[in-house]
């Protein structure tokens, strides 16, 4: 077992959801933390919680301010032992009904940032024959289904990125896991749209604290940061799905439940149509 203590780990996303409980869950374990998001005001409410933390703001879909994040906590402590590439927005809505913006916005968040921020961090650790790089992926990287098709297909890209990465780095001493979660209760696909706090919707559980949207249902956050933390005293790189049942989605790959999926998606594309029709209205704000 490998341990944590004292280890400067990167998570990006730290004010909400996954990377919030990543980060207590790692600073637990001793981790010195370094967190980043783009939004001033939650990180100040995530300061004044956890004092212990270093908290950056950064918009991780400009490649000016990627570079900051990376080169001011090189800065500053010398190395990044671990980047936790959490950071992440959901889309849910038809192809047809999304701007050329939205699109971009989904990627940009989901797959350039997180590559470019790995291949920020590789030269130390590959220099060190050290280091592990953690992409918070998702079970939606194991069947593209409408009205998710284009953040699924940005999960596929970060599964292919890390099969690929890990081959290229496993013998020089990083490890590249990648955990992909079923359904978290989290604030993902609200934010993801520009959601802001409305009145009486507050937080509602533990690790809550800077909630202030309404969650998607879900497992609880804390399976996935157990699950990031399992990953990273390993040895080797792992790919692991939470819950482990979701990992069955992966048959969905397998024909005859690639057709079977084809039909049902197409028998129910009005029903799809509708809904990600009422959701996208529920979560723009106006
Ligand atoms: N919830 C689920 O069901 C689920 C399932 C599978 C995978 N995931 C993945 O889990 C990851 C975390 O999502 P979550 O569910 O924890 O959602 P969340 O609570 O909305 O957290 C998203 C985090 O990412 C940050 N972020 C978003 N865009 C950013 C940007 N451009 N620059 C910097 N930070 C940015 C947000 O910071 P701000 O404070 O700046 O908004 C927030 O801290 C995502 O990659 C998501 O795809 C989620």
């Amino acid at each position: 077992m490998r341990s944590l203590r004292g280890q400067v780990v990167l998570i990006t996303g730290v004010t909400s959801g996954i990377g919030r409980s990543v980060a207590e869950r790692l600073a637990g374990a001793g981790a010195r933390i370094v967190g980043c998001a783009r939004d001033g005001d939650r990180l100040t409410d995530v300061g004044r919680a956890e004092p212990g933390w270093d908290l950056r703001r950064a918009d991780l879909t400009d490649p000016a301010e990627r570079a900051a994040l990376v080169d001011g906590v090189l800065a500053d402590h010398g190395r990044i032992d671990v980047l936790v590439a959490n950071a992440g927005i959901g889309w849910e809505g038809l192809v047809e009904d999304m701007s050329g913006d939205d699109v971009e916005q989904v990627y940009r968040t989901n797959v350039i940032a997180p590559a470019d921020l790995a291949r920020r961090v590789l030269p130390g650790m590959l220099d060190r024959g050290d280091g592990a790089i953690v992409f918070t992926s998702s079970m939606a990287a194991f069947a593209s289904v409408p009205p998710l098709t284009v953040y699924c297909s940005t999960k596929y890209a970060v599964d292919g990125f890390v099969e690929g990465l890990r081959r290229e780095v496993w013998t020089r001493g990083v490890r590249v896991h990648s955990v992909n979660p079923g359904p978290i209760r989290t604030e993902w696909l609200a934010r993801s749209r520009g959601a802001r706090p409305a009145e009486g919707e507050i937080e509602d559980g533990p690790g809550a604290a800077g909630a202030r949207v309404p969650r998607s249902p879900g497992a609880p956050v804390e399976w996935v940061a157990a699950a990031v933390h399992r990953s990273l005293v390993r040895p080797w790189s792992r790919t692991v799905s939470v819950p482990r049942v979701v990992g069955l989605g992966r048959l969905a790959a397998v024909q005859p439940v690639r057709t079977a999926v084809d039909v049902a998606t197409g028998l129910n594309a009005g029903r799809i149509a509708h809904r990600a029709r009422r959701l996208a209205e529920q979560h723009t704000p106006h």
